[in-house]
Order: structure tokens, then C-alpha cells, then sequence
């Protein structure tokens, strides 16, 4: 057993060097003009299509939010486990989830998070009268917490709303397209992420498993520890269409090779594209397939942040048998995340409530 487990380490490191590839850098505060920004768009989805994932440049001020969010997320984590568990809400999944409790494709994944949905108060219409899903009182465990996410979340979403109207651009769409007003008011939300080191995890090595994420942009910032791998599409490779019953990105090729480790870098976020990007392209760009291993020695400390459309966007796809099919935003996000946590008491009530459905009472957005 124990030979098998270091040459299962002395794999991991040979695929390591073998797919470090280093991803292209780009700064969205560049661009003078409207040419200068289509071309820098050209640019962005370009990288997107070839490589799947891109980095955007921060300056000082981000940095230092970034910085501050991290420190936090350390914090938090440094609680014993009864202090992180009572951070639970049966309306919204905004709260703790302990390490073993998220699954993805049969796999239980090896990750601690601190979910951030946005905030409605308990007298909001949509809690209270429409009862939707995911909507609930956000929970923090202290306001230095909630300050530092909340302005580092902030910072994160203004700079995608940059990108997504200059990726808009670079597709041949002219400023203010359907793209940044899909976003406008967005259900945009972050996960606050601390894995564990594979000795702490008794050998295992599996972060998180391979999935695409459900929104549009997902820009993350990381410690210099790394973990996070991606799977580039080459040679015309079939990818599932998440949005769709019948096909998912859940585990797809996770333990076979074709993988690039997504080496950390300092002062940049990373970003790439989820599942509504991709249906509101028409597949131009494509959701990234990532997964996340866990280092050997080091724990790690990550923010995911993931800009969306509105709760009630509404898209449409072709089924594999040619049928259109609606596809709302707010119904892909509870099926993943019901899914995802299907002992959590969040999903119990949506299942035992049937509150999905409320999301038919919403005015359709298209
Ligand atoms: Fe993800």
C-alpha cells in the first residue's frame, strides 16, 4: 500500500511537470478606446478557446483586498470545528460546509467552504411570498469577515463586468450588449476555500473533482501553495452540456491524462467560463472543465467568485434529440447545488418543499 501511494505521488509530480503550461495575463484597464477594446477582446477569446482559462491583472488596491479576504478565510478556518458547523441556513446555502460534505461525481470532495449567496432579508418578497430557492439571510461568522468578503467580492465583480462587455466585444457585439445587461443585478455569489494538505487528508488526493461551473465568469484568486488544474478542449474533444438533463461535465475525464496545472502567479486573478456563458454564446466559448488536487504537504487557501446572470435569466438550448428546451439560470443553480449537498438541510426543504418550482412564479427574463 505504501509503495503504491508514492507512486501515485511520483505520478502526480510527473504529470505536473509534464502539463505546466502558463496561461496569458491580460489587463482590462489597457484598452483607450472602443477599437482598443475589441481588439483586446479578440485577444481574451481567442486565449479562452485555446487555452480555457485566462489571468486578468489587479493593481495595488485589489491586491490588498485579496489579501485581506485571504487572511480571513485563514482565520475562520483556524476555528475548531464546532465554531465553523453552527454557520448553516436551511433558505440559503450561504454558510459552512465541512470537508467530506460536497460530492461531484460520486466523489466526496476534500474541501472546506464558506459559501457566499447574496443577501435578501427575511421580509423580502422573495423569501417570504415567493419562497424561491437560495434566498435567505446571508450568515457571517464576523463583520471583519463579512467586510473584507463583501469588498473583495465587489472588487472581483466589478472588474467582470468589464470583461464580459470587452469578451462581447471581441465576439463581434456592439458596447452594452445582451451579455453585460445579463449580468446587470446578477446572482452573483463566491466560495471562500481552505483543502487540505493530502497528509491531512490520510493520503487521499482528490480537492475537488472535475466539474464546470453553472454562471457565466468565474475569477478566482489563489495562495502560492496551487492545486488547481484545468482541461483545455484539443483535438475537437466531446464536452457535455451541463445545462442539459442528459448531459453533464460532473467527473468527466477526471483521472485521465490531458490536464494543465494552473501554476499560481502573483496579482492576478484567474478566470474562465461557466455553463450560462457558454449557452448565451452558443458554445463560441465553451465552460471550463477544472478540478481541484490536493498538495502533498501544504494546506490552501483559494476564493472562487462567480459573476451570473439574473436569478430568473432564461436561455434556450437544442436537446440531443432537437427539442428546445428552456434553460433558467436560477433552476441550473439549485439542481447543482442540491445535488452537490444532498444531506445539507438547505436542499432537504427545496426537495421536501418542492421550492424549485417557485421559480416558475418570476417574471421570465430573455
Ligand atoms: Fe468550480
Amino acid at each position: 500500500m505504501g509503495a503504491y501511494l508514492e507512486e501515485s505521488k511520483d505520478f502526480v509530480k510527473n504529470m505536473q511537470a509534464l502539463t505546466t503550461r502558463s496561461f496569458e495575463t491580460f489587463d482590462v484597464r489597457a484598452p483607450k478606446n472602443l477599437k482598443e477594446q475589441r481588439e483586446l477582446g479578440e485577444r481574451i477569446v481567442a486565449a479562452l478557446q485555446r487555452d480555457s482559462l485566462i489571468q486578468i491583472q489587479k493593481n495595488y488596491q485589489e491586491d490588498l483586498l485579496t489579501a485581506q479576504a485571504l487572511l480571513q478565510n485563514r482565520k475562520f478556518n483556524q476555528l475548531p470545528f464546532d465554531g465553523k458547523i453552527k454557520f448553516v441556513s436551511d433558505t440559503t446555502y450561504t454558510g459552512y460546509v465541512f470537508s467530506g460534505e460536497e460530492k461531484k461525481g460520486g466523489q466526496y470532495d476534500q474541501v472546506e467552504v464558506y459559501t457566499v449567496f447574496p443577501h435578501f432579508d427575511k421580509d423580502d418578497e422573495l423569501v417570504k411570498t415567493l419562497r424561491l430557492p437560495c434566498h435567505g439571510e446571508a450568515v457571517y461568522p464576523s463583520v471583519e469577515y463579512k467586510n473584507a468578503i463583501e469588498a473583495y467580492m465587489k472588487a472581483t465583480g466589478n472588474m467582470c463586468d468589464q470583461l464580459i462587455e470587452i469578451i462581447g466585444l471581441g465576439l463581434g457585439l456592439e458596447p452594452n450588449h445582451y451579455l453585460s445587461k445579463m449580468v446587470r443585478d446578477g446572482f452573483h455569489h463566491a466560495r471562500v476555500l481552505r483543502f487540505k494538505s493530502q497528509k491531512e487528508a490520510g493520503g487521499s488526493s482528490n480537492g475537488i473533482s472535475a466539474h464546470s461551473d453553472y454562471g457565466f465568469l468565474i475569477a478566482a484568486s489563489q495562495d502560492d501553495v496551487g492545486g488547481l488544474w484545468v482541461r483545455p478542449i484539443t483535438n475537437g474533444e466531446k464536452r457535455g452540456r451541463n445545462y442539459l438533463e442528459e448531459e453533464t461535465t460532473i467527473g468527466a475525464y477526471n483521472d485521465q491524462p490531458g490536464w494543465a496545472f494552473v501554476t499560481p502567479t502573483a496579482s492576478v486573478w484567474t478566470v474562465f467560463v461557466g455553463d450560462m456563458m457558454e449557452l448565451a454564446t452558443d458554445r463560441k466559448l465553451k465552460a471550463n472543465l477544472h478540478k481541484v488536487i490536493l498538495n502533498e504537504e501544504k494546506e490552501r487557501f483559494a476564493i472562487a467568485y462567480f459573476h451570473e446572470p439574473k436569478f430568473n435569466q432564461t436561455f434556450l438550448s437544442v436537446n440531443s434529440k432537437g427539442q428546445k428546451k428552456e434553460i433558467v439560470y436560477g433552476k441550473h443553480l439549485t439542481n447543482m447545488y442540491t445535488k452537490a449537498y444532498p444531506n445539507r438541510s438547505t436542499t432537504k426543504r427545496i426537495e421536501s418543499e418542492e421550492l424549485i418550482k417557485n421559480i416558475d412564479r418570476l417574471p421570465k427574463i430573455s
